[in-house]
């Protein structure tokens, strides 16, 4: 499958079977993430993959993962962010989401679902998983295997603003 296809057939899954992630699957995952490009390279990005029930109920009380039997939660470590020195702008969220979605791609390639999460109590997670001060939960990558068919490649037409509003060429 070409690359636009695979995103046109990837969508947000919030319903899981239950069974586990293969183990092959989950390490092609992380090495997508492992090969994502990050601002200077510095990779200020820290990935907990969780797939025990212990961890799993660890991140329920902080965010709905829909019953993903795994999930990735993406960190951003601060000090080793890149910071843009003309106004003080850090990275750190734009290169765990460039991980984010190098893992979520990578699922749909295996024929997994996945739903990217950001509506979680970031305090929950850090006291949770003893993070340390300087990491911060950016991302949750829930994944598993739909309980749904495919959705439709084409929806984009409809719940995508159009590439006239979306796209300004030399001006805006
Ligand atoms: C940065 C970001 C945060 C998101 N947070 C959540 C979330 O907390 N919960 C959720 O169910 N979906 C979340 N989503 C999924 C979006 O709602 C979804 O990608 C969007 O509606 C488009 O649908 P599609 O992924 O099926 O194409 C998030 C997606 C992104 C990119």
């Amino acid at each position: 499958m070409d690359f636009l296809e695979l995103a046109k057939s990837r969508c947000s899954v919030r319903n899981y079977r239950s069974e586990k992630v293969e183990g092959e699957k989950v390490e092609k995952i992380l090495l997508a993430a492992q090969v994502a490009p990050t601002a200077a390279n510095l990779q200020p990005v820290r990935l907990i993959v969780v797939q025990e029930k212990e961890g799993l109920n660890k991140i329920k009380k902080a965010a709905n993962i829909y019953g993903a039997p795994l999930a990735v939660i993406v960190c951003g470590e601060h000090t080793k962010a890149w910071t843009r020195p003309f106004d003080g702008k850090k990275t750190v969220d734009i290169d765990a989401s460039i991980l984010t979605d190098h893992m979520m791609m990578e699922a749909a390639q295996l024929g997994l679902g996945s739903v990217w999460i950001c509506y979680f109590k970031p305090d929950i997670i850090k006291q949770e998983f003893q993070l340390p001060d300087t990491l911060e939960p950016i991302n949750i990558l829930a994944i598993g295997y739909s309980t749904e068919g495919p959705a439709d490649p084409e929806r984009h037409m409809t719940q995508r603003i159009a590439l006239k509003e979306l796209v300004h060429y030399e001006k805006f």
